[in-house]
């Protein structure tokens, strides 16, 4: 499945949103037809609106984050049967911002992949090293490790690479680099799991994913999905199918 998501971060008010929805689908359906799946995570807040707006586009909705518990004490967080009740699509898991700033570690991550998929909400599974683990060499067995998330889960998988040096920096991995992570994780995931995509994220710009669009099933964009003009492009370029 080829798949284009746009993670807004903690960006945008509730107009932005409603502006860019209406700005991306004028596009979308005045523009070549696409027949790769779409979608955005707008923050918590917003998810609802943004499905009211979205429903019958057949864009995905999605969360930026959950918790793997159903319910309880847990002042602050959002379960995935909150965030299915509002009938969100997707749920990006293990950002590297989730990991780093907020010290998410693989084994939380694990459980909220399995919570989400046992749930039947599409998990998007982000894995990538960190500069430092990339110049000592460290780069496919942080992979591997990160992929152990996994271990167990059934249905269909998106698997985002996001380098975390290539987040934001405007500086994007070279395709050399994106192919030889995008093909170790294709190699290890089928240890646990059948169907899954494996997408790229990290500095995307139309550029780029025409440039990797025959090595990736899409792409996970950050800056660059803030723009709804941007987003199509990047949105097209990777809808090769
Ligand atoms: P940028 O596209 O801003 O580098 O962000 C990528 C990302 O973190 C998407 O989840």
């Amino acid at each position: 499945m080829i798949i284009t998501l746009a993670n807004f971060k903690m960006n945008k008010t509730l107009y932005d949103n409603k502006v860019w929805a209406e700005k991306f689908c004028e596009l979308l359906f005045k523009g070549r037809k696409l027949s790769s799946k779409v979608g955005c995570a707008p923050s918590f807040p917003y998810i609802k609106t943004m499905k009211d707006v979205l429903i019958g586009t057949g864009i995905y909705v999605g969360a930026q984050n959950m918790y793997f518990e159903p319910k309880g004490a847990f002042t602050g967080e959002v379960s995935i049967s909150q965030l299915k009740d509002l009938g969100i699509d997707f749920v990006i898991i293990g950002h590297s911002e989730r990991r780093h700033i907020f010290g998410e570690t693989d084994e939380l991550i694990k459980k909220k992949v399995h919570s989400a998929a046992s749930n039947g909400i599409l998990p998007v599974l982000c894995v990538g090293e960190t500069l430092e683990q990339r110049k000592s060499g460290k780069t496919l067995e942080i992979i591997e490790k990160q992929l152990e998330a996994l271990e167990g889960a059934k249905n269909h998988i998106v698997i985002a690479y996001e380098p975390v040096w290539a987040i934001g920096t405007g500086i994007p991995a070279t395709k050399e680099q994106i192919k030889e992570v995008v093909d170790f994780i294709r190699e290890k995931s089928k240890k646990y799991i059948k169907d899954f995509s494996v997408l790229y994220g990290g500095s995307i710009d139309e550029k780029v994913a025409e440039e990797i669009s025959d090595i990736c099933d899409g792409g996970l964009v950050g800056s660059a999905s803030l723009d709804p003009q941007k987003f199509y492009k990047i949105c097209l370029a990777f809808d090769t199918v």
